[in-house]
């Protein structure tokens, strides 16, 4: 390399590096058979100056690609492993062993996620006790990795206004466990938001500026607080519901958001476009909620590809980019 292109290089660096201070990740699904390998999904990832990927489950291939790839990985728990990995502290051992400390350091965890919208249900009551032994695990080994769980929007019982929020009763049970050890270990709750199915539901009441995150949107009021898009009033309502059960200190992270652009009438590309854009640039302002304006956002896009082994519908149609790797539309990260 000759002075001026390893200047440049520099510079570049100095830019990813600011870059690597953004705060936005991206969901990569395996549920499609016509998916690119991993070593090109990470390349595309990076080129796409995104620093952060959630992964569903511990795959191999996966995250052997993932070392040294500087990415920070959401890692995901099978949802069938919970109740083994609650009662059986050896099996929790293994898993962290086989998964985690087998890629540390080359791989950078950001979060270990026990359980994938889980609560209510059939494996609720026991994401607590995973947790616990995944972290007896990971202090045995001396790594410090923030372990929680991923809820989806099912977890709340009221939601609107945001400040009348609350879990619902089928899922305080869980929850009055789980958020104080977040809490007292101040690890984050990951929540998925999804403005798209709230608007879907009610596409004539709900203004379409502010489910899609339009700056035009008029505004939504809430005793001193105000919203102009869905997204904040939604993480808002998960604060207020942490709140209730003293998760005051537990900060939200958006494990999934996103848009699908077929599907449904109003899953077309040009919405998918808008309301993905919107929410990269509402998160890159670095700016909080209004519950929380102090607390940066950090959030996953849904999803990196259509996958077409997913059920029918939208759900195979949340992808910024088709399997053979052109874009769906065009995402804007910086
Ligand atoms: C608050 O939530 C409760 C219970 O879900 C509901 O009955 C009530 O109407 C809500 N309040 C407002 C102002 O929407
Ligand atoms: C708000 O802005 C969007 C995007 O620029 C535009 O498509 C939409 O029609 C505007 N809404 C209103 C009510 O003017």
């Amino acid at each position: 390399m000759n002075r001026l292109v390893l200047i440049f290089y520099a510079i570049a660096c100095l830019k990813s590096v600011d870059v690597g201070a953004q705060v936005i990740g991206v969901n990569y699904g395996l549920l499609g058979n016509n998916l690119p390998l991993a070593d090109q999904v990470i390349a595309l990832i990076k080129s796409n100056k995104i620093n952060k990927v959630r992964i569903f489950q511990p795959y191999q291939g996966v995250l052997q690609t993932l070392k040294d790839s500087n990415l920070e990985v959401v890692l995901g728990t099978l949802n069938e492993d919970l109740q083994q990995l609650a009662t059986d502290q050896s099996f929790a051992a293994s898993w962290v062993k086989d998964n985690v400390l087998a890629y540390i350091p080359s791989v950078k965890f950001r979060y270990i996620a026990l359980g994938n919208e889980v609560i209510p249900g059939q494996y609720a009551n026991f994401v607590y006790d995973a947790m616990q032994n995944v972290q007896n695990a990971l202090k045995a080994a001396n790594v410090n990795v923030p372990v929680t769980t991923v809820v989806s929007y099912a977890v709340l019982g009221s939601s609107y206004p945001p400040s009348n929020a609350s879990f619902g009763q089928d899922s305080s049970a869980a929850m009055s466990k789980i958020v104080p050890f977040l809490q007292q270990n101040q690890y984050p709750l990951l929540a998925n938001v999804y403005p798209c199915f709230a608007y879907f539901g009610e596409p004539t009441t709900i203004d379409a500026d502010y489910a899609l995150g339009n700056p035009n949107a008029s505004f939504v009021y809430d005793g001193t607080l105000s919203y102009n898009n869905m997204f904040d009033a939604m993480i808002d309502a998960m604060y207020v519901a942490l709140e209730k059960v003293g998760g005051n200190g537990v900060k939200v992270v958006v494990s999934e958001t996103g848009w699908p652009s077929a599907g449904a009438d109003l899953a077309t590309t040009n919405n998918a476009k808008t309301y993905v854009n919107n929410v990269i640039q509402r998160v890159l302002t670095g700016k909080g909620t209004p519950k929380r304006p102090e607390t940066p956002l950090e959030a996953y896009i849904f999803a990196l590809f259509n996958e077409n082994q997913k059920p029918a519908g939208t759900e195979q149609n949340f992808g910024l980019f088709y399997p053979d790797i052109t874009p769906v539309y065009p995402v804007n990260i910086v």
